[in-house]
């Protein structure tokens, strides 16, 4: 019963045209049209036609309905106008979104003619609305559009739209679920599906008379669908089956909760309860109570039914007449709201029922419950304690305590059935209605949200009153909640004022609403938790800002006199006012040079037509073939959905269908398999494991040198050690792929030991984990250049401008890892025939494929057949990673003796595939400051490459050969060295390495732009530093050598274009005029900015060998094979225009036409050894080689012509000679002219005919010239806005100009460059593989993983393709369009950087250094600009300007970028010098010092008073102005002999004195509460038999164990929520009171105020084993969770009562002691030497930071330093300088090579540093402890900064 439309479609023969691509509805891959009986109506619209996604949509609730597929509107012959434009305007490349595309435009043309009935209504952006679900990774969406705009264009015939239309008639819904058959009687082959007799009508509930009255079916394993009609029959149903499944649109179910469902199904084997549920399911999609709406204008209340989709909720709002709400804006802003919940082809199917049950049961992050929320709507609900149904406030009943679902004892659970709204507040009169909702989210279209709000206000415009607010906030990962802390602050403003209207408004008010917010809220999210945090007060503070300016608008009369009601300042209202909407695709052009089409009438009419309507300019200097506009689809079978892919290839009888048994694991040995349990499931044909292999388990396939290769096993062997997490350890074959994948989720993996995974660039650094794959490049001596800048930089005086002009900067430049994202997942199917194999592959290599599958079935070679025809996108994924599948999918044929099929799902290819490389990049340049000249760059540069070489040395040496770009550096020094780690291993990906070299290059001359001032723009940086031209427009050098693994000549800088594609791009797009309207934009606007950038792209392509063979048959037909895939670049559609062109030489009258040619699959048996389709240039190799074999047959027929000629001739006039027949050469391209009288299928006939006999099948092998290597160049200019409030961004604008050279198919290229600059606007702004840092992809598919959207597009977009008809290395002076143009979208990237630096001028004031001190990673998510642009709290004012107290910020720990631990002196100086680089900075050491941060009051000690006067004066008179500077120590803290080591002094705001009520109770705001109990149950140290615990009493053995686990561990528990509470602990506990540690650990102290912090450590027997570090802060106690992966024997650390002064030493003997019997914990602890405590420390803290927080960069001072000191064994308090010096050390860390500025922004001389580390006595102090050679690093700042750089590991995800 589980099956969906999409299974059960492709299950058919043919109706294969819709595809699967994610199997969540997130990509569109599969919609399909489905109709409904009596069709949809809502007001006055009917939606006949619903466009949904067939993945999502269960077979069974189909019952009745019609189907629409791809099928059933095929091509121009049957009318389908939309598939014929889609192939016209070359809107499919890869095609395996297109069926998808036509589908979810045909429904909205069907259903939307009610606007107009010639359909003129629909408008571009209408249009791409229905598109908003649909995903394409090839075209950058605007043929897409264009091929639908074009059906409604006035110019265009209306009558094709109405064919359209016509199309779906057909879709007519029948009465009753009988009828359906009907519709089969056509067949399935007619594209309208039915349902299957086996499914249907047995066990009825009512004996099926009527669709409406229910009904039941049942499939033949008694699974049962039920579709009662009404509640009754409902819960009847449900009565007796308890546990069935209850569902509306099953979106829910099968997209967002994807993985739950596979797994239940899985597990349903072991699971009775499971199986019970899966095999009933109730679906309320009938109900009647659920359905239809009512509006009540006398109440303005609106009533709707829970079964009513979104899409219908939607276009009831928008039907309703203007005056139902209170305003239009109100009416406008649920519509825009609605609109950005997921995407049309969901809202189609999803319902609110469905949406606001997920909210209530799973805490799903609903942007309707909380847009329901801010509305105050109520709900009623029928069902569980309830007999009746009831109506509740939907806030209240969602915050009521959880629903649990199918749970057998809560049978009758909670039904929604209606909702109800009051759109419009009775009362008008004075009273005015505010409503706005806010979401922020990484893409624009389906795309959840990070936060989202919904705000309501009604203010009385009389007298400017707030009268009363509704905040709702939402998707925190628990129920949309009322801020009502937040509301009574804000009201407060209000009630306690005299002027009451003043205060709502004031400063004051805003401060004490956003805190309130602040304390309020803590998100459950585990990531992304401090984003989050500040998205709310954006929210909040839009809403403020909107709320005064409505205020003022609306109330004339108080203009004049009250504060409040002054008008918002222009600037503001950039927050407070949405910006104009984002039009995708608004405005675009495509222009190339147009050639000879005139003259090539027969090549195609399409061609023809295209090109008469492009807006080509003219060229015309090469007037022949090809140089053609062929679209890529120009057969039209893409876009018909009739082209067949590797898993649409029909499967032979016999087949089975297999999946993967997925590592649990990252890494480890694997001891055991256990299947028994997977084999024991109906259906399970075979468990195929590494045993089996007959040949090699090695499917490896690395042109890297010998050592770098590792085997990457098809199987992980017994005893063989798994590499990364998800590794393939065996395959289980089924009858269905269904079984298989269910079967393998319940085969049991056994490891031995535990090992922690190296994850990121910094482990795999510090373990020196190498690939063993480096390239460098170097040029001049960029050392010395590099020294004499640093000295002359540091000596001089750069404002004097008398210290020279060589500056020196350094900086830090980090990319993540990439995901392909092609849409036909990894597929092969295995066909075992007569000894031989046939592999069916979706490959870019089948010649790989055929050798390792080969190797791992131990044949030769030619035993194994490879073919593809064409694959649904690859880029560069499918060089290599398709492999293992391909040979897993063999040897299962090969055991088995059957065909089989392995296609992967999304996740598992996600999981398996890799990505493009993360990258790490210190780069350190000279530049002189006077000529804007880059004097040297040096670039020590680290990739992840994952477990094995792959392809790694590809991205290494091509981020080698083009680092450099396009820019003459004369002393250039790079090094690039692939890591080793416990991933997937990276692979090529689209411009592999060289978006990296483009990242680092344009970082560096965008940052020396920046620190050249006003006078150089960066473009002019970037102009001059140019390759320098010679007279003849050559670049006057080589390109570096790269020295490494492929040792790459240097490559002549020739046809250098770039100067003028430059000039050229600058006018055209408007460069200087942009860049003032952006500059005078941001000046206006306080909160959106905007940036312009242009970059350039130099790329190297390199050219291989190809072969060819052309076959001409009888009737004149042609076939040709060559050694290309086809994966979406069009490698056919040039390769048909160079044939024409070739064989046209052979000078007769008719030559061949496009029809009469055909292209073969690509197959090993015939084009054998065709190497890789990569590197951009397959399609000219294979022109070439199709030239050449096309010559080959024009040479064989010429003397054949010439004798038929001569025959023909003389029969006519033998007087007449050969003279002036026309073959003289004269004709085209050197050709002869055509003959007069011989046409090409005469001369085929005769030369086939059995006198001549010719051989008329013609090879070649096309080979290029020795170091046939040329670069390509193009230009893109970018103009972007950012929200700085959310860092959300939009591309306004994107120009790109790019030399093609003589494009052989411009309108193919002009494809390839849009199509790559949008994967690359991917990788620089959204697409995020989040990584955790146990080596588990955390974003395996379509919901976390987001590949641009059709409205991420730009709105102005312009494309041309450079008029080059002088490159003369290229076939047919043609140039590679594949990958050079992903480059371009650098330029967006660099956009983005300027827009931030606006935003920062605005904190900083103009001038500021620290405007420029910020990094920025790619990608530049929109959490990253947030960062980026330090617009915390602290700085929303309602001035405008920076709030002065934004370095301190109130800050709690999640609002910081960096957590400085350790509120002393070291920390408030790092406090301001890092807020005075741009990074927000939280000062933290213990509950204590949260209490003080969070109310204003800040402990300090002496020194750090004088620490702030050194460091800035106005620090200490801040906090003079905040408080009474109390000189009484009121703390002290003791060190292990119980000295006092200092005294704290306080400052306190009006001697107020906090009671600890209120501490415990903001500590639990900004801890998330179930982290927090108090423990009243604490007895001492008592050993249970599975919890013992170590308390670490003072302060430095908390310290000492702070370090060991790493205080961003610390951290990061108050972010993550990791921690279980005990079953009846949790709120309870916490309320019980505060405990004080000291009193229980130092009775005689227990009235000291500030009890010290306490960390336990707890190891927990659980399955998997966990690991906990307790840290108390004063009453609350935060628990640490580390989890190890195996099942071991419980084990607990526990000292006896009275051991909690355990020394270090007793410490770790204790845990020595009790883990020895406990392998799995061994090696942390036991396996490292004694004395090497920081290495331990690390171990811990890598193990730990598994967990630890995103992002999140951690200072350790304070504790650190006392830490370190015990580490020492010194036992002494860290001084001034050393904790200073420390403190800027790791704030080096933090912000990389800028550590020197550090100083400099702090005002500390340099000199004082040098003077502390010569300072002798401190040098003496740490002499004296020579053992420890930390002491001296302490003084030694650089080798301290290297130091830690060696040991870092950064999360993952942040590389
Ligand atoms: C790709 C994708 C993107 C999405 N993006 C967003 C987004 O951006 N914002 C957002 O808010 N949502 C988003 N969603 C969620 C979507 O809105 C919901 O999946 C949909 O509304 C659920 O409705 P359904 O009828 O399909 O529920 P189902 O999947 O059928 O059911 C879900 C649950 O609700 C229960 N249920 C259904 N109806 C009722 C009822 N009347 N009373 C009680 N229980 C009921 C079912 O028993 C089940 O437990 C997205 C979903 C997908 C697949
Ligand atoms: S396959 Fe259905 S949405 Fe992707
Ligand atoms: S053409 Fe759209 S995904 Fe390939």
């Amino acid at each position: 019963m589980s099956m969906s439309l999409n299974d059960y479609l492709r299950a058919q023969p043919f109706l294969r045209g819709t595809k699967n691509a994610c199997g969540e509805g997130g990509c569109g891959a599969c919609a399909v049209i489905i109709s409904r009986p009596g069709g949809q109506n809502i007001g006055s619209c009917t939606n006949n036609c619903l466009a949904v996604n067939s993945c999502l949509r269960p077979l069974a609730s189909l019952h009745g309905w019609s189907v629409k597929t791809i099928e059933g509107i095929r091509h121009k012959s049957q009318g389908a106008a939309l598939q014929q434009q889609f192939s016209r305007l070359n809107a499919s490349q890869c095609g395996f979104c297109t069926p998808g595309m036509v589908m979810s435009l045909s429904a909205q043309f069907a259903n939307d003619k009610g606007v107009d009935t010639k359909g003129r209504a629909f408008t571009k952006a209408s249009l791409a609305r229905s598109l908003d679900g649909n995903l394409c990774r090839c075209t950058g969406y605007r043929p897409i559009l264009d091929a639908a705009e074009s059906l409604v264009s006035p110019e265009e015939s209306i009558a094709d739209l109405e064919d359209v239309v016509e199309q779906l008639k057909c879709l007519k819904p029948t009465s009753c679920a009988h009828d359906s058959r009907s519709d089969r009687e056509g067949g399935p082959q007619n594209g309208s599906a039915g349902i299957q007799d086996d499914v249907c009508d047995s066990a009825a509930l009512n004996s099926c008379a009527s669709h409406f009255e229910g009904f039941c079916l049942e499939d033949k394993e008694g699974a049962r669908w039920y579709q009662p009609r009404d509640l009754a029959q409902f819960w009847s149903v449900l009565g007796r089956h308890p546990a069935a499944t209850v569902l509306c649109g099953n979106t829910g179910r099968s997209g967002v909760y994807k993985q739950d469902k596979e797994e239940d199904l899985a597990l349903a084997a072991l699971d009775e309860n499971l199986a019970l549920a899966n095999s009933v399911m109730v679906s309320l999609q009938d109900v009647v109570e659920l359905q239809g709406h009512s509006w009540d204008a006398a109440t303005g209340w609106l009533d709707i039914g829970a079964g009513l989709t979104l899409s219908e909720l939607l276009l009831l709002v928008g039907n309703l007449p203007e005056d139902a709400f209170s305003s239009h804006v109100l009416r406008d802003t649920i519509i825009s709201h609605l609109s950005r919940v997921a995407g049309t082809l969901v809202r189609n199917a999803g319902t609110l029922g469905g949406n606001l049950y997920m909210a209530k049961s799973k805490n799903f992050d609903s942007d309707l419950s909380t847009l329901l929320g801010g509305l105050e709507a109520v709900v009623h609900v029928v069902g569980g304690p309830r007999q009746k149904e009831e109506e509740l406030s939907w806030l209240e009943y969602l915050n009521q305590g959880n629903a649990h679902e199918n749970n057998v004892e809560t049978a009758r659970r909670d039904i929604l059935t209606r909702i109800r709204l009051r759109l419009k507040t009775p009362h008008t009169g004075t009273l005015s209605d505010v409503f706005q909702s806010y979401r922020a989210a990484l893409r624009k279209g389906n795309s959840h949200a990070f936060a989202n709000a919904a705000f309501r206000a009604s203010v009385n415009v009389a007298t400017g009153k707030l009268e009363n607010i509704c905040l709702c906030i939402g998707a925190l990962g628990m129920p949309a909640l009322r801020a009502i802390e937040t509301e009574k602050a804000w009201l407060q403003g209000s009630a306690e004022s005299v002027a009451v209207h003043e205060d709502a408004f004031e400063q004051a008010t805003l401060e004490a609403a956003l805190l309130a917010l602040r304390m309020e809220i803590a998100p459950a999210h585990k990531t992304r938790y401090r984003y989050r945090v500040d998205l709310l007060s954006s929210f909040l503070y839009k809403f403020f800002l909107y709320v005064k300016d409505r205020v003022f608008q609306a109330s004339p009369s108080l203009r004049s006199s009250t504060a409040a009601t002054s008008p918002l300042s222009a600037r503001l209202r950039s927050a407070a006012i949405a910006p104009e909407k984002h039009v995708a695709l608004a405005d675009t052009e495509q222009t190339y040079t147009r050639r000879w089409m005139e003259k090539v009438p027969q090549v195609s009419r399409d061609v023809q037509n295209d090109a008469n309507s492009s807006s080509s300019t003219s060229g015309g200097q090469n007037d022949h073939l090809p140089h053609v506009p062929l679209p890529k689809d120009y057969q039209g079978f893409q876009a018909s959905g009739e082209a067949e892919y590797v898993s649409d290839v029909l499967e032979r009888e016999g087949t089975v269908y297999a999946a993967y048994v997925k590592s649990p694991r990252s890494v480890g040995v694997l001891a055991d398999l256990r299947t028994a349990a997977a084999k024991a499931l109906p259906g399970v044909v075979y468990v195929l494991t590494a045993a089996d292999i007959p040949g090699s388990n090695d499917s490896a396939f690395s042109l890297g040198p010998p050592d770098s290769v590792a085997p990457d096993t098809v199987f992980v062997p017994l005893g063989g050690r798994v590499l990364f997490h998800s590794q393939p350890l065996a395959l289980v074959v089924g009858i269905s792929s269904e079984v298989a994948r269910r079967a393998a989720k319940l085969v049991e993996a056994v490891f031995e030991g535990f090992e922690a995974p190296i994850v990121s660039i910094g482990d795999a650094r510090e373990a020196r984990s190498l690939m063993g794959i480096r390239d460098c490049v170097k040029r001049g001596d960029a050392s010395s250049v590099l020294a004499a800048a640093r000295l002359e930089h540091e000596n001089g005086d750069p404002e004097s401008g008398l210290g020279g002009e060589l500056r020196f900067m350094e900086g830090k430049v980090r990319a993540g890892f990439q995901k392909h994202f092609y849409l036909e997942t990894h597929t092969a199917y295995a066909i075992p025939d007569e000894g031989r194999m046939l592999i069916y592959s979706s490959t870019q290599a089948p010649q790989a494929v055929q050798e390792v599958v080969a190797r791992v079935l131990g044949t030769p070679m030619n035993t194994v057949q490879v073919k593809m025809r064409r694959a649904g996108g690859a880029f560069g994924a499918k060089a290599t990673r398709n492999l293992p599948h391909a040979a897993a999918a063999a040897v299962a044929a090969k055991v088995l003796r059957r065909p089989v099929r392995l296609t992967l799902d999304r996740a598992t290819d996600m999981q398996l595939t890799g990505s493009r490389h993360a990258m790490e990049a210190d780069y350190a340049v000279a530049y002189n400051s006077a000529t804007g000249l880059i004097e040297a760059v040096k670039c020590e540069i680290w990739l992840n490459g994952g477990f094995c070489a792959d392809l790694s040395f590809t991205p290494c040496h091509d981020l080698a050969a083009n680092l450099e770009q396009a820019y003459f550096i004369p002393n250039f020094d790079a090094s690039i060295e692939v890591l080793r780690t416990n991933l997937p291993t990276s692979t090529a990906m689209r411009g592999p390495g060289v978006v990296q070299a483009s990242f680092i290059i344009e970082s560096i001359l965008d940052n020396v732009a920046a620190r050249l001032g006003s006078h150089f723009t960066p473009e002019e940086v970037r102009r001059v530093n140019f390759f320098r031209q010679d007279e003849k427009g050559e670049g006057a050098s080589s390109s570096m050598m790269s020295t490494g693994c492929l040792h790459m000549p240097a490559t002549p800088v020739s046809h250098f274009t770039l100067p003028i594609i430059w000039n050229k791009l600058t006018s055209s797009a408007n460069l200087e005029k942009r860049r003032e309207d952006a500059h005078s934009f941001n000046r206006a606007n306080r909160w959106r900015k905007r940036g312009v950038a242009m970059t350039p792209v130099k790329f190297l392509s390199s050219l291989m060998p190809m072969q060819a063979t052309v076959n001409a048959y009888p009737d004149g037909s042609i076939l040709i094979h060559h050694g290309g895939c086809e994966i979406g670049q069009g490698i056919h559609a040039k390769s048909a225009l160079v044939a024409l062109r070739a064989l046209a030489k052979v000078g007769v009258l008719a030559p061949p036409t496009l029809d009469m040619i055909q292209f073969a699959d690509t197959n090993t048996d015939i084009i054998p050894n065709g190497g890789f389709t990569a590197a951009s240039t397959t399609s000219e190799r294979a022109c070439a080689a199709i030239d050449a074999a096309c010559q080959e047959l024009v040479n064989r027929l010429k003397p054949l012509r010439d004798r038929l000629l001569r025959n023909k001739e003389n029969a006519l006039s033998p007087a007449n000679s050969l003279e002036g027949t026309g073959h003289d050469g004269d004709g085209p391209d050197g050709g002869d002219r055509p003959s007069p009288s011989i046409s090409w299928v005469e001369l085929i006939r005769s030369a086939l005919s059995f006198r001549e006999s010719m051989d008329l099948c013609c090879h070649a092998q096309w080979r290029p010239e020795p170091a046939s290597h040329y670069h390509n160049y193009g230009a893109g200019l970018s103009e972007v806005e950012i929200d700085v409030l959310t860092g959300e961004v939009v591309l306004r604008a994107a120009h790109l100009l790019y030399d093609c050279g003589k494009s052989i198919n411009p309108v193919v290229d002009l494809g390839q460059v849009e199509g790559a600059f949008v994967q690359g606007l991917g990788f620089f702004l959204m697409e995020e593989a989040l990584i955790a840092s146990d080596g588990v992809l955390q974003s395996p598919g379509t919901w976390d993983y987001k590949p641009p959207l059709l409205p991420d597009m730009p709105s102005e977009w312009k494309v041309a393709l450079l008029e080059n008809g002088n490159f003369d290395k290229g076939f047919l002076s043609s140039k590679a369009s594949g990958e050079p143009p992903l480059i371009l979208s650098t330029s967006a990237m660099m956009a983005v950087r300027h827009a931030v630096v606006a935003a920062r001028t605005e904190i900083f004031g103009v001038g500021s250094e620290a405007i420029n001190n910020f990094r920025l990673d790619a990608p530049a998510t929109p959490e990253r600009i947030h960062r980026a642009c330090a617009a915390s709290m602290g700085r929303l004012s309602l001035n405008g300007t920076a709030g002065e107290r934004a370095w301190l910020d109130e800050s709690p720990l999640h609002q910081v970028d960096v957590a400085v631990a350790g509120a002393g002196l070291g920390g408030l100086a790092l406090a301001i010098a890092l807020d005075k680089l741009g990074l927000s900075a939280g000062l933290f050491e213990r509950a204590a010092a949260l209490r003080d941060v969070s109310q204003g009051l800040v402990g300090v000690t002496p020194n750090g008073l004088r620490a702030l006067e050194l460091i800035d004066p106005r620090l200490k008179d801040f906090l003079m102005e905040r408080g009474k500077y109390n000189t009484e120590a009121f703390t002290k803290t003791v060190d292990e002999e119980g000295k006092i080591t200092e005294r704290y002094v306080q400052f306190e705001a009006n001697n107020v004195s906090i009671p600890w009520a209120d501490i415990q109770h903001s500590l639990a705001r900004l801890v998330p509460r179930s982290m927090i109990h108090c423990s009243h149950d604490f007895a001492g140290f008592d050993e249970c038999e599975d919890h013992v615990t170590i308390y670490f009493k003072n302060r430095v053995e908390t310290a000492r164990a702070a370090l060991l686990v790493g205080v961003d561990g610390l951290f990061s528990v108050v972010r993550k929520g990791l921690v279980p509470i005990p079953e009846g602990r949790g709120d309870e506990v916490c309320e019980s009171g505060h405990t004080n540690w000291n009193a229980i650990m130092n009775p005689g102290e227990a009235s000291l105020p500030y009890p010290h912090p306490v960390v336990s450590l707890t190891y927990q027997k659980e399955e998997p084993p966990r690991f906990f570090f307790m840290i108390e802060c004063g009453h609350g106690r935060i628990l640490w969770q580390v989890r190890v992966d195996d099942p071991g024997k419980a084990f607990t650390v526990a000292p006896k009562k009275g051991h909690g002064r355990l020394g270090l030493t007793g410490v770790k003997q204790r845990i020595l002691d009790l883990v020895k019997d406990v392998p799995d914990v061994q090696p942390y602890i036991a396996a490292t030497p004694e004395e090497n405590i920081f290495e331990r420390c690390l171990l811990f803290r890598k193990s730990l930071q598994r967990y630890s927080s995103p992002g999140r960069r951690v200072v350790l001072l304070g504790d650190a330093a006392h830490a370190m000191h015990s580490v020492r064994g010194q036992g002494a308090n860290m001084t001034f300088e050393d904790a200073h010096c420390l403190g800027l050390a790791l704030a080096a860390k933090g912000v990389g090579p800028a550590a020197v500025r550090v100083f400099e922004r702090a005002r500390i001389p340099r000199a004082n540093l040098v003077q502390w580390e010569s300072n002798t006595y401190y040098k003496r102090q740490f002499e004296k402890n020579t053992s420890h050679t930390w002491a001296l690093k302490f003084l030694n700042f650089q080798s301290y900064v290297a130091d830690f750089h060696k040991h870092e590991a950064l999360p993952a995800h942040l590389l």
